[in-house]
């Protein structure tokens, strides 16, 4: 669905949510009646078969087929085999993608294997506002890399341009800014890191799910990412890493564990890799978890993410057309440019943290980052455009009232 101008009323929505391709998805997620979700960049809803899966999993191969099921049930092959599934919706063919860890293991795992590919350089380079695991895991790195190595920030010392040199191992960025919501030009970015010489590793984070990547396509070197966001796998599912495939025979895993062993039940005493991508698991994965992942790529089966990404784009105008329209003097930080442009909403406002709060009472849930932005996620799979207007309906009520004097709202405090 393309959506050039903003509806201008709320009928205009409604009619447009009755148009909507994607409309059916919806059915597909728990939610509430008259909650308005905008919280889904945090923490995605529950993908409505997953009750039934988990109950499955738990009651017979758990409870009933035990030790089995790592075979029966396929429980063994999951990482691959869901891998293989979310490699296809960031642009990587199959072979070169698992769900495994968190994101920050991942980011290890990653920007480990990185600094080994270019043994001859001492540099990192990462981004000043990244998300800040994403930094202390470069130092986590660096400091095990088993030489000396230094790092320059993105925002602090210079613009990437200037901070590329032959120097440089690997850069570690984010493809949309976790409080900004700005999307990255990956393409371009990745092009100058590797006409540097250097490798690249992708924070996906808040784009898989929702906005497409070309991991293929742009010879992308590394990508890491979360599945509980905009793919609604569940709280602390399994992340992924991607890894090119040209890179993985000399790639090392630094969490050499006997799950990522060419020869795992053969008890070796010695590490030999996987010749391929599962040389990146460590030891055994929470495979309930997993089962959480595999019915949120279920819910997402059949879906184009360009289709979704046309959509969040509608849904993203929409929000920040009627912002700007109810409340003109409140900051947009996200940027108005389609094409610079996540699938949040972050508005900066001195008072954000009890505005967020009373919007949370009145059905529409956004989030809160410190020190001062008001974050708003669209995910097009279960909004809907008459929910978009409603919800700065709602924010424009809670500021006109000027909920922060309501101590009821001024004394909580932010722990998400
Ligand atoms: C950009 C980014 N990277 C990494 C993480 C965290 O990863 P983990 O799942 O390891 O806590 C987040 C969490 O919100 C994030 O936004």
């Amino acid at each position: 669905m393309t959506c050039p101008v903003a509806p201008a009323s709320r009928a205009a929505c409604v009619a447009l949510d009755a148009d909507d391709p994607l409309r059916a998805l919806r059915d597909r997620f728990v939610l509430a009646d008259g909650l308005i979700y905008l919280d889904g960049n945090s923490l995605g809803p529950m993908p409505r078969a997953a009750g039934a899966a988990f109950t499955r999993m738990i009651e017979e191969e758990w409870a009933r087929d035990l030790v089995k099921s790592w075979n029966s049930a396929g429980w063994f092959d999951m990482p691959s085999r869901l891998g293989d599934r979310l490699g296809a919706l960031i642009g990587a063919a199959p072979g070169q993608t698992i769900v495994c860890d968190t994101t920050s293991i991942n980011l290890y795992k990653a920007i480990h294997a990185a600094i080994g590919l270019r043994p001859g350089r001492d540099v990192v380079v990462a981004e000043a506002g990244s998300f800040p695991t994403d930094l202390y895991i470069v130092e986590g790195a660096m400091a095990s890399a088993g030489r000396p190595m230094r790092r320059r920030l993105v925002g602090q010392d210079g613009p990437i341009e200037s901070l590329l040199d032959e120097k440089v191992a690997v850069v570690v960025l984010s493809h949309v800014d976790y409080r900004s919501g700005r999307l990255s030009d990956v393409a371009d970015i990745t092009r100058k890191v590797h006409a540097a010489g250097a490798l690249v590793v992708w924070d996906l984070c808040h784009s898989a799910g929702v906005i497409e990547f070309p991991f293929d396509a742009e010879d992308i070197d590394f990508a890491v990412g979360c599945t509980y966001k905009y793919l609604n796998g569940g709280p602390g599912s399994p992340a992924f890493i991607s890894v090119a495939r040209r890179l993985l025979a000399q790639a090392r895993n630094p969490l050499s564990g006997w799950w990522g062993h060419a020869a795992p039940f053969a008890f070796d005493r010695d590490f030999r890799p996987d010749s391929g991508i599962r040389r990146f698991l460590c030891g055994t994965q929470p495979i309930l978890s997993m089962r959480g992942v595999e019915a949120a790529l279920d819910a997402l089966g059949g879906i184009d993410v360009a289709a979704l990404r046309r959509k969040s784009l509608g849904l993203t105008d929409l929000f920040m057309a009627r912002v700007g329209a109810l409340l003109p003097d409140l900051e947009i930080v996200t940027p108005r440019e389609a094409s610079l442009r996540g699938s949040q909403v972050a508005i900066a406002f001195n008072k954000g943290f009890p505005v967020v709060q009373a919007m949370i009472e009145r059905g529409a849930v956004g989030d809160f980052r410190a020190p001062d932005i008001m974050r708003f996620g669209f995910a097009p799979a279960y909004l809907r455009f008459g929910d978009v207007w409603d919800a700065a309906e709602i924010l424009a009520d809670c500021v006109r009232a000027e909920v922060w004097r309501d101590p009821l709202y001024s004394q909580r405090h932010a722990v998400t």
